[in-house]
This record gives C-alpha cells, sequence and structure tokens, in this order.
C-alpha cells in the first residue's frame, strides 16, 4: 500500500473515532439533560396543581382543573391511599390504559418505552404526593409522551450523522491534500533514485523551496553525496586516462626498439645494443611508473596512518646520507635542536621529504640545503635548491596530477609529474602544509609545516 493512501487512511480512520466517541457523549448529555428539564417541569406542573386545588371545589371544578393542566399525548391522575383512581383525565386512552395507577407518599418519577398505536414511544410518569387535607390525601400522577424529546433526539442524530460523514470526507481530502505535500520530495526523490539507476550516471534532487525540513535536509544529504561520487567517479576516470597516457609513450619506444631489433636481428651490435638499452630504461620506468600510480591510487582512498613519534632530526640524517651516497650530490643539513619531534606517520613522511629532495636534485646541479626548525606550533623542514626554477605562474599547477613544467625535459629526468601531487595529499593526511617559493633560474624553496608532538612544546 502506497504511504499516502496509508497516512489518509489512518488519519481519516483516527478522525472518525474521535468524531464518534465526542457524539455519543454528546448524545448522551442531550438525552440527559433534555430528559431532567422535562422531568423538573412535569414536577413543576404536579406542584401547581396541588396548589391549585382548594378543599372547597367540587369534583367537576377538580377535573377541569386537571384537564387545563393536559398537555398532548398526556393523562393526569388523583390516586387514594389504597390505589383507587380518584379522579382521571387523559388525551390519550391507549396510555392510560397501559401505565396502572401508584400511590406514593414522596415524589418519584419513572421513564418507559411503551408501544401506543403501533408505535414505540418514551413515556415520562411523575408522581407526587398530596399533602394531608381534609378532601385529598392521595398521590397526583402525571404521565405523559415525550414526543418533543422523540423529534429533537432525531433531529440531533441526524445532525450528528451529517456532519461526521462530512468530516470523513473532508478529513479523506486534506489528508490526500496533506500527504500529498509530505510525499512529493519523497516522489521526488525516488524518480531520481530510479533514474540513477536505470542509467548508471549520478544526478541531483532537484529542491523547489528552501524549507529547511527532515526531507530537504534528507535531499541535500543525498545531494551532498551525489557530489561526492561524482567528484570521485571523475577523479577516477580522469586517473584512468592519464595513467594509460602516460603509459602510452614509453610503451611506444619500447615497440618500436623491439620492431627495430626484429628487422635487423642482432647484427648491428651497437644498434642491438641502443635498442635494449631503451627498452631497459623505458621498462624500467613503468615499472617505477606503475608503483608511483600504486601509491597515488592507495592515497585517493581515506588510508589509515600509522601515527608515532618521529625525530625529524635522525630521519633526516639517515635520508640524506643514503641519497648522497647513490647520487653523489653535495647536501647540508642545517639544524638548531635535536631531538626535533613530531607525531607523523614515519614512512609517509619520508617519502614526501624523498620526493622534495629528488625533485632538488633533479632540477638543479649546485649544492642543496635542508633546514629543520620550529615555532609554536609545527616543526618546519625546508629544502632550498639554487637550479633553474619555476615560472611563478606554473607554482599553482604543479601539485596537479601528472603536471610538469616542461614536459621534454621531465622526460629526459624520467618524472611522470606525480611526485608533488602524492607529497601534498600526504601532508594534508598529517593535517599539515607545504609551500612553495621559487624563482626561475635562482632556485626553489619548498617547505613542510607539521604538527609537532606535544613533547616538543
Ligand atoms: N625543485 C624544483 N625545481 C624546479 N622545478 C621543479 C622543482 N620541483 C618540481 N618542479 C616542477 O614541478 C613539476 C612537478 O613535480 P613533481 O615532483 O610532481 O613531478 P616530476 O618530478 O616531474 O615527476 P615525479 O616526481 O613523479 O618523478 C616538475 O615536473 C617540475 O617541472
Ligand atoms: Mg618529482
Amino acid at each position: 500500500m502506497r504511504i499516502t493512501l496509508k497516512i489518509n487512511l489512518l488519519t481519516t480512520a483516527w478522525m472518525l473515532f474521535i468524531l464518534i466517541l465526542i457524539n455519543i457523549v454528546v448524545f448522551i448529555l442531550f438525552m440527559r439533560t433534555t430528559v431532567n428539564m422535562e422531568k423538573d417541569m412535569a414536577f413543576q406542573k404536579a406542584g401547581d396543581i396541588i396548589k391549585n386545588i382548594r378543599t372547597n371545589d367540587t369534583p367537576d371544578q377538580i377535573k377541569s382543573e386537571l384537564k387545563d393542566n393536559l398537555t398532548e399525548d398526556s393523562y393526569i391522575r388523583i390516586l387514594q391511599p389504597d390505589g383507587r383512581i380518584l379522579y382521571e383525565v387523559t388525551n390519550e386512552k391507549e396510555l392510560v390504559k397501559k401505565v396502572k395507577g401508584k400511590f406514593v407518599k414522596t415524589q418519584e418519577s419513572e421513564r418507559k418505552l411503551l408501544v401506543i398505536e403501533g408505535e414505540e414511544k418514551q413515556v415520562l410518569i411523575v408522581r407526587v404526593p398530596i399533602p394531608n387535607g381534609p378532601l385529598l390525601n392521595g398521590s397526583l400522577e402525571i404521565g405523559e409522551e415525550l414526543t418533543g424529546l422523540e423529534s429533537r433526539k432525531d433531529i440531533l442524530l441526524w445532525i450528528l450523522g451529517v456532519s461526521t460523514v462530512l468530516a470523513a470526507i473532508l478529513s479523506l481530502l486534506s489528508g490526500r491534500w496533506l500527504s500529498n505535500i509530505i510525499m512529493r520530495p519523497i516522489s521526488n526523490m525516488i524518480n531520481t533514485m530510479e533514474d540513477i539507476e536505470r542509467s548508471g550516471v549520478p544526478k541531483k534532487i532537484s529542491l523547489h523551496n528552501d524549507s529547511k525540513d527532515e526531507l530537504q535536509t534528507l535531499a541535500n544529504t543525498f545531494n551532498r553525496m551525489i557530489d561526492r561520487l561524482e567528484d570521485n567517479f571523475e577523479k577516477q576516470s580522469q586517473f584512468v586516462s592519464d595513467a594509460s597516457h602516460e603509459l602510452k609513450t614509453p610503451l611506444t619506444v619500447i615497440k618500436s626498439y623491439a620492431n627495430l631489433l626484429r628487422r635487423h636481428g642482432l647484427e648491428d651490435k651497437e644498434m642491438a645494443d641502443e635498442a635494449l638499452q631503451a627498452i631497459h630504461s623505458e621498462a624500467t620506468r613503468i615499472q617505477k611508473m606503475t608503483e608511483t600510480f600504486l601509491d597515488v591510487a592507495s592515497l585517493e582512498k581515506e588510508v589509515e596512518l600509522d601515527m608515532d613519534v618521529v625525530n625529524l632530526v635522525t630521519l633526516c640524517q639517515a635520508i640524506l646520507k643514503q641519497l648522497k651516497e647513490v647520487y653523489k650530490r653535495e647536501i647540508t643539513l642545517h639544524y638548531e635542536q635535536s631531538p626535533l619531534l613530531i607525531m607523523a606517520d614515519e614512512l609517509k613522511i619520508k617519502q614526501v621529504i624523498i620526493i622534495l629532495l629528488d625533485n632538488a636534485m633533479k632540477y638543479s646541479n649546485e649544492k642543496i640545503d635542508v633546514f629543520l626548525e620550529k615555532n609554536d606550533m609545527n616543526a618546519i623542514f625546508r629544502v632550498k635548491d639554487y637550479g633553474i626554477g619555476i615560472p611563478g605562474d606554473e607554482i599553482e599547477n604543479i601539485f596537479e596530477r601528472f603536471y610538469r613544467v616542461d614536459k621534454a625535459r621531465s622526460r629526459e629526468t624520467g618524472g611522470s609529474g606525480l611526485g608533488l601531487h602524492i607529497a601534498k595529499r600526504i601532508m594534508k593526511l598529517h593535517k599539515g602544509e607545504i609551500k612553495i617559493k621559487s624563482k626561475e633560474g635562482e632556485g626553489t624553496e619548498v617547505e613542510l609545516l607539521l604538527p609537532a608532538s606535544l613533547e616538543i612544546v
């Protein structure tokens, strides 16, 4: 069953239940007060009659007094203590036949349902004792059909019935209108989701008003989720196309050298050597590249860092020692205090430092300086080279994936343009910062700001 229909039926059923309950209460109260009023009036009448009968009244006078007080479909009797009827006047013979007279010493009233002329009728009987006197010391009995009550009861029942039906119809209509208002954003969402499922393309829910209710929040959250999905989707396909593009060049080189070897065989030894050399170096490049791709891919996910206290000074000393041995370059480490402690994932920070030093070595030929400092909040790693530098308008791009300032030159140096992108992601994971200052032809300075470990503050 659709939720709109469910809401609609439930609200209507609930409203009907409440209405019927109220109607029953209204009906009972109405009947009770009306009958009480009739009873009071009958007692009042009885009292008046008794007052008006005088001791020296003749039977005819008494009868006419009684007759004067007859209303429609009623009777009035005076009974003696032995139960005998002394006087009786009526305008409804059947009624008199059906109700037996009764002498009372204290006043009482009674309501009866009698069949008179084939119809069920409510009858009210009141009995009042007549105070002792020389002539009369019986009791007075008035019986009357409650015809007014019957007709008023019918009108009330009709009004209550009609208003209940009307309320049910109104409730059904307004319930439908209300549930439509509530359900519109949900239906909107369902349609969008079905669309996404059918086409496989992420799509956002269109928001018509800014109501700030729960449904709007739900739609907003959904849209934000779609935004992120789209972003990831785009990043992923961009990465795949960039990566395959990067792999294409070395593979073309390998293929053309392999063709060359196939055509000329190994006869021309010099050429064969050159071809093998090229194939080997391009294959190594592909190997390195795929390793870097894997690095980037793993960093794109929310990786967990293996945080620990790291002494930046000893870490840099170890890295520099290795690099100096392999590359035979002059790299000097400057620091004022040791240890310089940070909270970091040691392997990842080592990777960032190597990326920066690798760049400094690739894009300069002179000495390289590394500075370790600290301020209130951060430990600072700074690497300074005196090489070719980066043009000012390129600095903002160099953190992008696969971005290289001079494509031709980078090919010579074997870069894939992923180093700084990886470095930036790792710094972001550490809630640190990476800043670059450079002047073309003069050199480059890259600074890492790393949140210091509490132990050094
Ligand atoms: N110290 C530097 N001096 C001059 N140019 C630099 C320096 N560091 C980076 N660049 C420029 O920024 C570009 C991007 O650097 P990045 O480290 O991301 O890639 P790469 O060094 O080309 O390749 P990879 O590091 O992936 O092997 C480089 O191609 C280079 O043009
Ligand atoms: Mg690099």
